[in-house]
């Protein structure tokens, strides 16, 4: 047995920190954004595209609705137009890329683009109180999205 574990309950205790370290996300700020791509998921696993489908469609989450249209989602209304549509986004686009422009779309494109940057704490100056250090989409949302976006063919 190895020494450090002298007591069951310490050994007990390292596994779970263990165990959390590797469940652990990357934080926003760790996130590295190279050659227009995020290679690496942001949780260790790939993501769920059924969430990410509602992650996309919901208004107070990832409201992609509000500026790209995409032929997936006709059941809901007002599909907007000031992004390109996302039909056969996973065809143009791989998904270390889906993955960059999710995290930060002005590092992808420009710092003028009118895109949400979904997974970074560089929002702009004058952020309400309570939304300073948080992103809009969680790392797990961001990865379901993703998933989702690569199913767009
Ligand atoms: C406020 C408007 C806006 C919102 C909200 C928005 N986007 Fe965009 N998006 C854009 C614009 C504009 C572009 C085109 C890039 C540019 O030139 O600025 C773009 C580009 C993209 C592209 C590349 C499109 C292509 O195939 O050329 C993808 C993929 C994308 N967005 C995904 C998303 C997803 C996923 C969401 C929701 C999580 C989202 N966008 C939310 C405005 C938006």
């Amino acid at each position: 047995m190895n020494k450090k574990c002298v007591l069951l309950a310490s050994c007990a205790a390292a596994l779970l920190w263990a165990s959390t370290v590797i469940a652990d996300s990357v934080a926003p700020g760790d996130v590295m954004i190279e050659n227009l791509s995020v290679a690496q998921s942001l949780v260790g696993q790939p993501g769920d595209p059924v969430e990410g489908r509602k992650t996309f469609a919901n208004r107070k989450l990832g409201n992609c609705l509000a500026c790209h249209a995409n032929a997936d989602l006709d059941d809901q209304l007002f599909h907007g137009e000031v992004g390109p549509s996302l039909n056969g986004a996973g065809s143009r686009w791989t998904e270390a890329q889906l993955r960059a422009i999710v995290v930060n779309a002005k590092a992808v494109f420009t710092d003028l683009t009118v895109m949400p940057a979904f997974y970074s704490l560089e929002v702009g100056e004058n952020v309400r109180e309570e939304l300073v250090g948080k992103t809009i989409l969680t790392a797990q949302q961001v990865e379901d999205v993703v998933a989702y976006l690569t199913t767009l063919k």
